[in-house]
């Protein structure tokens, strides 16, 4: 009998495929009747491909479940404590996104900064033909980055930008000894002494809105932020009001509070960038994190040590 894994939402063909091949896979996702789908596999279900919200009630309604494994490296969409309650595992993808993540990161900088999507759209539009010219940019080039929270994609964030020339800082819970950069325990103040400041902390309670308005306006009118992390770090009112003020000079933004929604006044802005929370999303790093969510469903049951286990 093989053991039957629920997958609440829809995976990459070849991720799903590999899931196939070693368990039952029942697909929330396509049942009609999601409680009548959930109360007839419920029961049998030990483990669970993530890729969304996996809240308490869902974890509740699952009373054999052991492993739940997620397909992302942030796992603030999952009841983590209702997990831990029962004893189960907590799995996620770290390491093999840190270079996709931090190869967009710098991309939507250079964007930004050369207003790269404006330049496209002047010469598409005919402008340059009619000799109109194209205004001025700013450079990277030595200009101050700072980076909210130095983790493994961060460092990689940081060494990127060091080949663009400019000086790193950052914050974050804690001095890294180890590394080169210099620490701001205060982030309002790392704010104030950055040209840009790059949020790429982990979401969840503990990080809900400290990007605040105060960080925002030590930013200051000339000052660019850039979030490849969680709508939740900042605070998206605040943002928005001061970009609309001049308080913030831009922002590139990969994420948002309420995803797929992103604030209506943005949509209007020449000095912000949009995209849609794709940092990890090229085809190679989406087969990795769906080759390592598999690695940690099979190690499970097989019982050796969880490949990258969270708790
Ligand atoms: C993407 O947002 C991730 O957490 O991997």
């Amino acid at each position: 009998m093989t053991i039957e894994i629920l997958q609440p939402y829809k995976l990459l063909p070849d991720c799903a495929a590999a899931l196939e091949k070693q368990f039952t896979v029942h697909k929330l996702f396509e049942a009609e009747d999601k409680a009548a789908f959930l109360k007839e596999v419920g029961p049998r279900i030990r483990g669970l491909a993530a890729s969304g919200k996996i809240d308490a009630a869902m974890i509740a309604a699952l009373p054999a479940l052991e492993i739940i494994a997620n397909i992302g490296v942030g796992y603030d969409s999952i009841d983590v404590a209702a997990a831990k309650a029962r004893n189960i595992r907590v799995t996620n993808t770290p390491d093999v996104l840190n270079d996709a993540v931090a190869e967009l990161t710098v991309g939507m900088m250079l964007a930004l900064s050369r207003r790269i999507p404006q330049a496209d759209r002047f010469v598409r539009e005919g402008r340059w033909a009619r000799g109109e010219s194209f205004p001025f940019s700013v450079e990277l080039t030595g200009r101050t980055l700072g980076i909210l929270g130095l983790g493994r994609i961060g460092k990689e964030i940081a060494s990127r930008a060091q080949g663009l020339r400019m000086r790193v800082v950052y914050s974050g819970r804690n001095k890294q000894e180890k590394e080169p950069y210099s620490y701001y325990a205060d982030l309002e103040e790392m704010a104030r002494d950055c040209d840009w400041l790059v949020v790429i902390a982990p979401g969840g309670k503990a990080t809900e809105g400290i990007v605040s308005r105060r960080v925002l306006e030590a930013l200051g009118p000339q000052g660019m932020l850039v979030n490849m992390a969680r709508g939740s770090v900042v605070d998206q009112e605040a943002l928005v009001e001061l970009l609309q003020s001049g308080g913030l000079g831009g922002a590139a933004l990969d994420v948002f509070v309420n995803e797929p929604n992103v604030p209506e006044a943005l949509l209007a802005m020449d000095n912000v960038l949009l995209s849609p929370h794709v940092a990890s999303a090229t085809q190679q790093t989406r087969d990795a994190m769906g080759a390592l969510m598999a690695k940690n469903l099979v190690a499970h049951f097989k019982g050796d040590p969880l490949p990258s286990a969270v708790v």
